[in-house]
């Protein structure tokens, strides 16, 4: 009798009811006309006398342990149907998930920041553009293949209306609204119609930077570039530029900076060459200063962009673009600790 009220006191306390029917189910288990407990007190007629003041105690005992369970679970339903809090009132509130900055964000928000230390100033402008600021002024000859269908989305109906395929639109659109001393960097979407793979897609990000000034020189520029690459990549940065095309600079180069992984040495990232490209860069086409309003014989200036993409993935060694665009939050996470 004893082993039989202990077996039922252990499934007392193990027991959780999972809905209001199933507490009630238990109840009638054990309190009902035929339950555990009802028919244990039964047998306890039965029980030697000198053993009963044991049993009888042992039995009240799990009685109470039943009882007060009733009482508890049935809280615990009558609270959630009234929605109060079942939880201790004075216990500190569960934190969230913290969500996390995308990386391209991230990468993005750096960018500016050391720009905007420089006294460089954010502009925006529009993703649908027309064939003026995206092409036109900025030097793009009429054959250009950037002007074709299968580099450029256009709109069916108005060939002159297309996504924009860099944000050097922007810089158009800031000199024509602008009088020099320009100094803007500005950060944007861009579409390429680009078949998606590790390596392109068809909507990345950019940061293009212009400044004009009188007297803007090739020298302030690749200062202004090795301080951006040391701040965004380690004081130990070096920086290369090399002769490169743009119909809207001249002379235009592309920046290689250090590979920070290998140090120079030679590693896979940077294809066993110590250098990595970031950016392009030049001076701005007098051309171009001309087309946005600008005296060219008064002015010069330097442009240059950056992949956003890019830079992340130089700066985290993610080797798929697809990540970025994926929302796979086992990815996002990742980047919960950088600010
Ligand atoms: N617009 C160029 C691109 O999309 C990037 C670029 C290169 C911008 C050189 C510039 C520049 O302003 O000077 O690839």
């Amino acid at each position: 009798m004893k082993e039989k009220i202990e077996q039922l006191r252990k499934k007392v306390e193990e027991f959780k009811s999972e809905t209001p029917q199933h507490l009630e189910e238990f109840r009638i288990r054990i309190l009902g006309k035929k339950g555990e407990l009802t028919e244990m007190f039964d047998e306890f007629k039965n029980v030697a006398s000198e053993e009963k003041r044991e049993i009888g105690k042992l039995l009240n005992e799990v009685k109470i342990l039943v009882q007060q369970k009733l009482k508890s679970q049935k809280e615990l339903f009558d609270n959630v149907e009234t929605g109060k809090n079942i939880a201790d009132k004075t216990l500190p509130a569960n934190a969230d998930n913290p969500g996390s900055r995308h990386p391209v964000n991230l990468a993005k928000n750096e960018i500016l920041e050391i720009f905007t230390r420089l006294g460089f100033t954010v502009a925006d402008g529009p993703e649908i553009e027309d064939d003026w600021h995206v092409f036109s002024a900025l030097n793009f000859p009429p054959n250009h293949p950037a002007r074709d269908m299968q580099d450029t989305f256009f709109i069916e109906q108005n060939p002159d209306i297309l996504l924009r395929t860099h944000t050097s639109s922007i810089q158009v659109r800031t000199m024509e609204r602008q009088k020099p001393p320009i100094r803007v960097v500005c950060p944007g979407r861009v579409f390429r119609n680009e078949a998606i793979s590790a390596r392109a897609h068809c909507i990345f990000h950019q940061v293009e930077g212009l400044y004009i000034d009188k007297n803007v020189s090739f020298a302030d520029m690749k200062q202004t570039l090795l301080y951006f690459a040391r701040e965004m990549f380690g004081e130990n940065t070096e920086i290369r530029l090399r002769p490169s095309f743009f119909p809207f600079t001249e002379p235009s180069a592309e920046m290689d900076v250090s590979c920070k992984i290998c140090g120079g040495k030679g590693c896979n990232i940077c294809k066993y060459t110590g250098w990595l490209e970031v950016l392009g860069c030049g001076i701005v086409d007098p051309n171009v200063l001309e087309a946005c309003g600008i005296d060219s014989k008064e002015y010069t200036g330097y442009a240059f962009g950056m992949g956003v993409e890019r830079l992340a993935m130089l700066k985290w060694q993610v080797k798929d673009l697809r990540l970025y665009f994926e929302n796979d939050v086992r990815f996002l996470e990742q980047f919960q600790s950088v600010i």
